[in-house]
């Protein structure tokens, strides 16, 4: 890879960029974003929080970050958690001294905005809770009902922000009489609400939290921020942006899978309000693919493959859950899907990881449009769960490879069904393939300045 700054070749200003992933979620944001940072002055999260698991290798070492941008790993960068990200605000103290403990430093290079909403212990109760309720009622995770969410507090700590009044921010936890008196309001509400849910939980007590949070606030003071000054300061200084998405296109609250999805903006959409900075700034969204489909929880999967060739690809790329350690389902690639996330997130070039898992298969398939039960096919994803009941793929069949991908250092190493499988994504997507990976490590990767369809 090379070590360059982006700059606009008109204007010879930087150009910001966002890392963005095209399906449901864990396609290698963390790896690709790893992999940029040296060409970046700051790395932005904009969205989500602890929900997010984003695996970064370096050597022999294997990192997972949850609320802290990947960019934490290289030394001399910004890293930003923006005013849209919900912030479990012990949860990033753990992350903190975890990386600390392994030599990581996180000190001003961490900033998080005193306006990102504070995820509560009874956040998480409520989302479990919840969860709960609903799978009793349908008998079973993910069946109607229930989201299979991770229970970090994601769903109940957004809604307090929508609905204010019972909303705390970062800013609030540097100040404990404020703290307390916001808590004084919302405990007796809170309580009665998880009563309602049916959830068994000690009393609130708004002087134990307040004390407790307080408590947190004061060891997070020194990267609690005003992070949208900061990044516009950053940017009029001449220095170039990298936001790094949480979660994935197809779980975006309003443009995914509703409703199983989470509960932000996960796509390129949420940038602007999710860290202040204008969606005109941004100059390359590179939407990350991984090149077949996972999804965790419940929800829509035209390509879910319930069969020994879904459990091969489960086993070959490792595919558990990093935040929860559930098994993630596993299909075929679903181009109607990444075309979408494509079109919405404005991405100008993919890239797409994971492709060494599918060394060893006969034949691969690709999923370029939905059969509907009346017999009709569309190419159009239809994001609401409802209304994609009873749809099933329609698939086109591509030689596959047998050769092990993981030493490839360049497109012209890899086999010619490997290339045309890349060229066909981009045919069908109508964006370049621009970087490849084979591989969990940094050095897995590789760039492409030639289009793979021009060799198919
Ligand atoms: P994220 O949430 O999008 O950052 O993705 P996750 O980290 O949750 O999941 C991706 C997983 O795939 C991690 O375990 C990565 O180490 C691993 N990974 C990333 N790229 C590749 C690749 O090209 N090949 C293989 N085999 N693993 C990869
Ligand atoms: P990264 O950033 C995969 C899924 C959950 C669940 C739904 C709602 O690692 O790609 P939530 O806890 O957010 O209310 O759960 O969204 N989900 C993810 N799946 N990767 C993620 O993040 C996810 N973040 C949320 O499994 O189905
Ligand atoms: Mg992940």
């Amino acid at each position: 890879m090379s070590q360059i700054t982006p700059t606009s070749k008109r204007s010879g200003t930087p150009v910001h960029a966002a890392v963005v992933g095209l399906q449901w979620g864990d396609e290698g944001k963390g790896k690709i974003v790893d992999l940029l940072t040296s060409r970046y002055d700051c790395i932005v999260r904009y969205n989500g929080g602890a929900n997010a698991g984003h695996t970064v290798q370096v050597g022999k070492e294997r990192y997972a970050l949850h609320l802290i941008p990947s960019g934490i790993l290289s030394s001399g960068k910004i890293n930003i958690v923006g005013n849209g990200v919900v912030v479990d605000p012990e949860k990033v103290l753990d992350e903190i001294d975890g990386l600390r403990a392994r030599g990581v430093e996180v000190g001003a290079n961490l900033r998080i905005s005193d306006r990102a909403h504070v995820v509560m212990p009874y956040h998480k109760d409520q989302d479990a809770a919840l969860e709960e309720l609903l799978e009793k009622r349908s008998g079973k995770a993910g069946a109607s009902g229930s989201i299979g969410t991770t229970r970090r507090g994601i769903g109940p700590a957004y809604s307090d922000k929508v609905r204010r009044s019972t909303a705390l921010r970062m800013g609030d936890l540097l100040d404990h009489a404020l703290l307390l008196r916001k808590l004084d309001a919302i405990c007796g509400l809170r309580m009665a609400e998880l009563e309602a849910l049916g959830a068994t939980v000690k009393p609130l007590v708004p002087k134990e939290l307040a004390d407790r949070f307080a408590a947190a606030g004061e060891r997070l003071r020194p990267h609690i921020d005003d992070t949208v000054y900061l990044l516009h300061d950053q940017i009029r200084a001449g220095r170039s942006v990298l936001f790094e998405g949480a979660n994935a296109c197809l779980l975006d609250i309003d443009h995914g899978t509703f409703p199983y999805v989470t509960s932000s903006n996960c796509s390129t959409l949420g940038i602007p309000a999710g860290s202040g900075v204008p969606g005109r700034m941004i100059g390359k969204v590179y939407g990350i693919m991984k090149a077949y489909s996972t999804r965790v929880g419940g929800g829509p999967f035209v390509t879910e493959l319930l069969d020994a060739t879904g459990e091969r690809i489960r086993q070959r790329g490792r595919e558990y859950g990093t935040t929860t350690g559930r098994p993630r389902r596993c299909g075929w690639l679903d181009l109607v899907a990444v075309k979408y996330s494509v079109m919405v997130c404005g991405a100008d070039a993919i890239a797409c990881t994971l492709l060494d898992v599918l060394s060893g298969f006969d034949e691969l398939k690709i999923c370029t449009g939905y059969r509907r039960a009346d017999g009709t096919v569309t190419d159009r994803f239809i994001p609401d769960a409802e209304r994609m009941h009873g749809f099933t793929p329609v698939y086109e069949t591509l030689p596959g490879w047998q050769r092990e991908l993981g030493t490839c250092t360049d497109r012209d190493d890899l086999p010619v069904e490997a290339r045309r499988y890349l060229g066909f994504v981009e045919e069908f997507v109508g964006i370049p393939v621009e970087l490849v990976s084979v591989g969990p490590e940094r050095t897995q990767t590789f760039e492409s300045n030639e289009r793979f369809a021009a060799m198919r």
